[in-house]
């Protein structure tokens, strides 16, 4: 029988036994698998591990701080955050194709967690220290998914940290391996993680992104966010975080339409709403939403965010849509 305590124990003593006194560098994206695996690793080596936070300024309203404050309280792990916002910024500029904006995130953040990897290991270096392991989040459907390959062709490039180059070599250490999401969730509120990070929905790492349909600009940015915060707000007022696998919120930024509100006209930019239900995100269907909380969240959008003049919902299934408009 399964049991939290007893996964954690073994993991921790798996830990010790393949690191040794070397040192260990992860990787933190905010969600919850990067999390609990760093937790674990630093319940077996304490300040051996070090951790980095890349903040490319595609992430949600609150989740720097919830990392760098809450999630760093609770666990009293050493984090390295790199504010690499500008730098994305600069080589998103201009860019609308969703392809090319994704593998330019995903280089923009390997560049960047290697260039963290690299200063952190001349500074344990000069310590006399040696950063020997990376850790990673991998679960066990990550495992049978990549093994399965059937040939079939690639409809988005994800991005994760792992892609790092043959100069720079750790060993893995892959706590997460035989666990399956619940299991992560419940090891991770077993070590005291704060649960808006433990109870985080799947966020694509290329974030807000490719959320933004159009070039993504610091602008549009926060106004996807104000909007975003907004619905999660209210979805988890009325206590639909457990029914909806993730919602999706995308800014049409270059889309207007003509409305009317307070004075007179206005020419804003409309806003999509993409809940959806799913077992594993390889299909989906949309969620019916009660009216009233829809009714909340539009009028609320509408309201607070300055340049959104509309919301519409997307009642797309995947298949034909995929759960991310790019
Ligand atoms: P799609 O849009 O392909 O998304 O139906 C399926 C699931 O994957 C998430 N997603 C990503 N996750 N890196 C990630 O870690 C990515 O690049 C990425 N792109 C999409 C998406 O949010 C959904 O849960």
């Amino acid at each position: 029988d399964w049991n939290s305590g007893n996964v954690i124990a073994e993991q921790v003593a798996r830990i010790r036994e393949q690191v040794g006194s070397a040192r260990v560098i992860c990787g933190l994206s905010g969600g919850v698998d990067s999390a609990v695996a760093a937790a674990i690793v630093h319940e077996a080596v304490g300040d051996q591990l070090v951790c980095v936070f890349v903040d490319h300024g595609l992430l949600r309203a609150d989740e720097r701080r919830q990392v760098e404050e809450d999630y760093v309280a609770a666990t009293g792990i050493r984090l390295v955050t790199v504010d690499a916002r500008e730098q994305f910024l600069t080589a998103l500029a201009g860019v609308t194709d969703p392809e090319t904006k994704r593998k330019i995130i995903g280089r923009e953040f390997i560049r960047t967690f290697e260039q963290a990897a690299v200063d952190l290991v001349a500074e344990a270096a000069h310590d006399g220290g040696a950063i020997e392991f990376l850790v990673q989040g991998t679960l066990y459907p990550d495992i049978v998914e990549s093994g399965g390959g059937s040939g079939t062709a690639t409809i988005k490039s994800h991005h994760n940290v792992g892609g790092l180059p043959d100069d720079l070599q750790f060993a893995l250490v892959e706590p997460l391996r035989t666990l399956f999401k619940d299991e992560v969730r419940a090891i991770g509120r077993e070590l005291g993680l704060p649960e808006p990070i433990v109870a985080r929905q799947p966020f694509p790492g290329p974030g807000l992104g490719i959320r933004i349909i159009g070039e993504v600009t610091q602008e549009r940015l926060d106004l996807l966010r104000e909007a975003d915060a907004i619905v999660r707000a209210e979805l988890t007022a009325a206590g639909l975080d457990a029914e909806i696998w993730q919602c999706p919120v995308v800014l049409l930024a270059d889309v207007r339409s003509v409305g009317v509100q307070g004075d007179g006209r206005t020419y804003g930019h409309p806003i999509v709403l993409r809940p959806v239900s799913s077992e594993d995100a390889m299909t989906a269907d949309w969620t019916r939403l009660p009216y009233d909380v829809l009714a909340r969240i539009s009028n609320r959008i509408t309201n607070e965010v300055a340049g959104v003049n509309r919301v519409v919902l997307d009642v797309t299934s995947k298949p034909p849509g995929t759960i991310e408009w790019e």
